[in-house]
Order: C-alpha cells, then structure tokens, then sequence
C-alpha cells in the first residue's frame, strides 16, 4: 500500500456503532457550507422544468432507444480523431497507489458539496478519482458542468475520469465528450427519420442538447486547469490500466445494457488472469436483485465478469444512491458486487432491501449504507415533513433500527438500539408508512423526489488502495456534521487478495 495513508489515523467511528457517527443529533454543520456558490439553486426533482428536461429518458423507453447508435458515432468518431481501439489509458507505471471513486454527484446542491471535504481529505494521496454515473443531474448538460463538476471537485489535486450514466445520456452525452474528451458535438445523423414514423416523431420530441457557453465552459476548466488535475479520456467506455490491476469502465446508456461494439471491445480487453475491476453505471446486484447487463444481440456483461478466465475480482456500478456490497461465490472464487452511488443525489431508500439471499449471499455478509434503520427513521422524518404531520410520523434512529433488526431477524449493530425496545407507536407508525398506496412503488419515487438538504446527508465514497498483493476498498461516510468531515466514519472495508488470480 501506499506509504502515506491519510484515512489510516482515523479513528475507528461508523454508524455501524453510534447513531451519532450516523449524522444525528448533528450540532455544527461541516465547512462545505463555505464551497457553495454564493448563488447555489436549491436542486428539486419537483420542478416541472426539470422533468420535461429529463423526457429523454421517457423517449427511450418508449420508442427505440438511440443510444447505442449514438455511442457507436461517438466511438468512430473518437477514433476517427486518433484514439487507438482499445480505448486505453495506460498507467502501468502506478504500482502501489490509491484512487477514489463516487457515483451520483452532479445535483450541484448542498448534498453533492457535503461529500467534498471528507473525500479531499481521505483522498489526499490518491492518484486520481473516478465517477461512476450521472455526473450532472438533470440532462448532463455542457452548461451544468461549471457550477456541478468544475466547482465540487476544483480542489482535487489528480485527473478524474467519469462513466456517464442515463442522465449524461439525455443531451446525447454531448456535454459528457465535451468535458471528458474534448469532442466537439456530433452532427445530426443521416439519412433523417421518414416522416410521421417512430423515429421521426421520437426524434421531435426529443430533448437536443444546449449549445455551450463557451466562456463560461473556458473559465471553468481553469479551475481545475493545473497540468496534474487533466484528464483526457478515450471515450465513454474505457481501460484504465496500472501495474497489479486493469480497472475497465463500460457505458451502459439509459436502458441499462451496452451494444454489441462495446461488448466485443469488452471480451477483448477482459481476456487474461490480470486482475481486473470492473465499473459500470448500473450496478449488476443491488437492493437483493440479480441484474446481469444484457448485450445486444444477446448474452450479459455478468457472463463476462464471471468467467475465469478474465480474472474479475470486483464489480462496483452506480445509479442507485447508497452503498451495497455482495459477496458472491463463483465457483472457487468470490467476487465482490458493489453499489456506489452515494456521492451527491438524493438518497435511495435501504429499508425497503429485504433479507438478503439473492445468489446464496447471507444477510450477515451483504453490507449497506446507509443502514437500513437510519434510512426508515430519514424517511419517516421525510415523509413527517412533507406532510405536515409535526412529528407524528417521526421515528427514532434507535426505534427505527431495532424494528427493522426484528423484521430482519438480525440483531441491531448499535449497541444502543440493542437496549432498544419497539414502541407500539412506532409498530404503528411504521405500518402506516408502509400502508401508503402501492407501498413499494409509492416509495421509490418518493424517494426519487425526496431532496434533503441538512446533515445528516447519508452520503459516502469509496477509497481504494491497491498493489500487486491486495485490492482494498473502503467505504466512508459524508454526513455533512463538521466532525465527521475531519474524520469521516468508516462504513465498511474489504481486502481482496490478488496474488492468486495474476
Ligand atoms: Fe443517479
């Protein structure tokens, strides 16, 4: 490992032991408060404006999606331009080294800024950062990047490189390859839809993307214009090679899968025992469910990542807005299925995952953040607000942790919710919350328009620290208490040997 390690003097502090390393109870907001702009919109998913912005997403859903067609334009075009075929970025001569990575970031509100004096100070060291999907919130849009990426992250001293998720994609990643590889907009494609058919009344509708405010585009890059904070990326997809591991991204649009060009360029450059990381911008387990990524023409990214041939050892995607770990058997290995996309959004409800048992992983070995107890006592705050309901509908971290232990049957990890026990109110309260119409539904886009804008923010990133013996990772909290940013609780740690797959 590297041999110097801010996040190792840390004291040992997690959520895992104290609603108070949770957020709670939080008495001092931390200084990410001072690295807002002075003119920060409050991000609100409410706003009719930024759900017609967002109807790209509809679109593709709806009619055939462009998107593969699309990428593989930007793909020729990048090569075209001079990028070699592999998409590679080679940095073999990192040996031991460390990096960061977040998925989710770019809402440029309160929540994204919370993330951003842990990350600067547990990331010190580390050789660059990666974002895993949905960099800017809501359409990916050139324009949104000063205030939600060029800002957030102008003190980061290393390159960071990005996998665009479905929100990147609905500009047509136009701002995406602008930032990340200076390319310039794609010409509209040829021959044009026929009138009055699918293609030509989706295209119609179709959100097109904003034309850059080439000043304002100029000004920001200056901000993280030093000569070791550059990145140029190949394209969407791509191979970022180091000495002990080959960490690959792939470009999974907004339905989720990758197209057939992508697929093979991914066999080609996954063949060999290296070890290899594979990050993505759909995660390929999460909330318990099994999601392979589906190729076009047929077959799945999972399919890829399993053979043992390829030497995967680890799987992190994001799109879903908190941490998850699962430890997969596969065959004689293990590989380790992780969600990351707690860097800046909204947070994604936990307590909705039930006992987790997909692919054989026990619920004592699957690891979330937050957990499941704060995210029904966040949400019951939530719901008590929105509603005006003045507390009637508020449960208790403690009251809240040891319900869902019970419903879990697990034992609480907090030792003050152990000592805890289940009010009638809040069995009541509780089943209340989950009575609400079409109860899973009703939640997920609840949570989906549920902006929360004061500590404790349930936001995290990962630190990954690797040499030719051990990939480690690492998942730290962001609550936005001033403490924690000093501090940052550590939520989870996992080291995997990579001696024995080389
Ligand atoms: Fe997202």
């Amino acid at each position: 490992m590297g041999s110097e390690d801010p996040a190792r003097t840390y004291r040992s502090r997690s959520s895992r032991l104290s609603s108070a390393d949770a957020g709670w109870g939080c008495t001092a907001k931390g200084s990410f408060i001072d690295l807002l702009p002075a003119k920060a919109p409050r991000f609100s998913w409410l706003r009719p404006s930024v759900l017609w912005r967002s109807r790209n997403d509809v679109l593709a859903r709806l009619f055939d999606d462009p998107t593969d067609d699309a990428r593989r334009r930007w793909v020729a075009a990048q090569q075209a331009g001079g990028v070699g075929r592999d998409a590679l970025v080679d940095r073999t001569d990192l040996d031991a080294f460390s990096f960061l990575l977040l998925g989710d970031t770019g809402e440029g509100d309160k929540s994204q800024f919370a993330a951003v004096p842990g990350l600067l100070r547990a990331g010190a060291d580390t050789a660059f950062m990666v974002i895993c999907s949905d960099v800017i919130y809501p359409t990916g849009s050139v324009n949104d990047y000063p205030e939600r990426f060029f800002l957030p992250y102008r003190e980061y001293p290393g390159p960071i490189y990005a996998l665009p998720g479905n929100h990147d994609w609905y500009d047509g990643l136009t701002g995406f390859m602008r930032v990340f590889c200076e390319a310039p907009p794609l010409p509209r494609p040829e021959p044009r839809p026929r009138p009055f058919s699918r293609a030509w009344l989706r295209d119609l509708l179709w959100a097109k993307p904003d034309p850059a405010d080439e000043a304002e585009l100029a000004a920001a890059r200056e901000l993280r214009g030093a000569p070791e904070q550059r990145a140029l990326q190949p394209g969407p997809y791509w191979v970022l090679d180091t000495g002990p591991l080959r960490i690959i991204g792939i470009d999974t649009g907004i339905t989720g899968h990758i197209d057939s060009g992508q697929a093979a360029w991914l066999r080609r450059v996954s063949a060999g025992r290296k070890p290899k990381l594979l990050l993505t911008g759909q995660p390929i387990y999460v909330d318990n469910e099994y999601r392979p990524c589906s190729i076009e023409g047929g077959g799945t990214v999972d399919e890829i990542v399993r053979d043992p041939e390829h030497g995967y050892v680890a799987v992190i995607g994001g799109n879903i807005h908190n941490y998850q770990r699962y430890p997969v058997r596969v065959g004689e290995r293990e590989i380790q299925y992780v969600v990351a996309g707690g860097g800046g959004a909204f947070m994604s409800a936990t307590h909705l995952i039930g006992r987790v048992n997909v692919a054989g992983v026990d619920e004592d070995d699957f690891r979330c953040y937050p957990l499941r107890g704060d995210s029904l006592s966040f949400y019951s705050h939530l719901y008590d607000r929105r509603l005006r309901t003045r507390g009637l509908l508020a449960i208790s971290p403690e009251q809240a942790s040891a319900l869902l232990a019970e419903w879990l049957g697990t034992r609480p990890t907090r030792e003050e919710a152990r000592r805890t026990a289940v009010a009638r109110r809040t069995r009541r309260v509780a089943a209340i919350l989950w009575r609400l119409p079409t109860r899973r539904f009703f939640h997920r886009w609840f949570s989906e328009f549920s902006d929360w804008d004061e500590p404790p923010f349930f936001k995290s990133f990962l630190r990954l620290d690797v040499d030719s013996a051990a990939l480690r990772i690492r998942c730290f909290a962001a609550t936005g208490c001033g403490e924690h940013e000093l501090d940052p609780p550590l939520e989870d740690e996992v080291t995997i040997p990579l001696l024995r797959w080389s």
